[in-house]
């Protein structure tokens, strides 16, 4: 099966390597679809590592991970948490952008599970690298990724659960979620939850 594994580098706690080594990863299909390799982004330092799904257009030609809407919507949510994102490390459990054509549009496509499969050490190495005391799932597949295929947002998000990966591990939703919500209500209760968990990791951190 296709696995980044041999793309690593001989120091994998370093994370300069890691990016550099990450840039010239085929070891699945997806290398083809996206413009280049979005590898997570923030000091090694940081106590928080927030993973979301995959890059989006806008991360795709940035190549920096959330910097699109969701990526704002997230800022504006760890803001209101009392997190400051420059103290964070942010990154994905897919490296490059999955989409498919629509008009002039590229539309998000979601990672198959051998997609995820695949690109799971460059996550591994980075949360080994960075060694955060928290890290935060957003949406149902980076909490597939890291927590197991039975975590469920819906009912697990916002509780803290064991893991070998970190001393504090949790999921909650991914803000894409809320930016696809059609009603302002709707949107502002599920804002104000996500919120709400985000809370949970800045009383850790405090
Ligand atoms: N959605 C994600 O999951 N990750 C990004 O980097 C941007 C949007």
């Amino acid at each position: 099966p296709d696995s980044a594994a041999r793309f690593l580098p001989a120091n994998p706690a370093d994370l300069a390597a890691l990016r550099e080594a990450a840039a010239g990863c085929t070891a699945c299909p997806l290398h083809q679809l996206g413009t280049q390799t979005v590898f997570g982004e923030g000091p090694k330092t940081a106590e928080v590592m927030f993973i979301g799904e995959q890059p989006g257009d806008s991360e795709d030609l940035a190549g920096k991970p959330f910097v699109g809407p969701a990526g704002k919507l997230l800022d504006r949510a760890l803001k209101d948490a009392g997190i400051d994102r420059r103290r964070t490390y942010v990154t994905n459990a897919v490296k490059h952008f999955k989409w498919v054509p629509r008009g002039k549009k590229r539309i998000h496509s979601s990672p198959n599970t051998m997609q995820i499969r695949a690109c799971n050490p460059w996550l591994k190495a980075e949360i080994l690298a960075v060694k955060p005391a928290i890290l935060v799932c957003l949406g149902a597949v980076a909490a597939a990724a890291v927590i197991g295929p039975k975590f469920r947002v819906t009912k697990d998000r916002g509780r803290f659960v064991p893991s070998d990966l970190a001393p504090y591990v949790v999921g909650t939703v991914h803000p894409s979620m809320i930016l696809r919500l059609e009603d302002e209500e709707s949107k502002r209760i599920e804002y104000g939850r996500l919120v709400e968990d985000l809370r949970l990791v800045h009383d850790v951190l405090a």
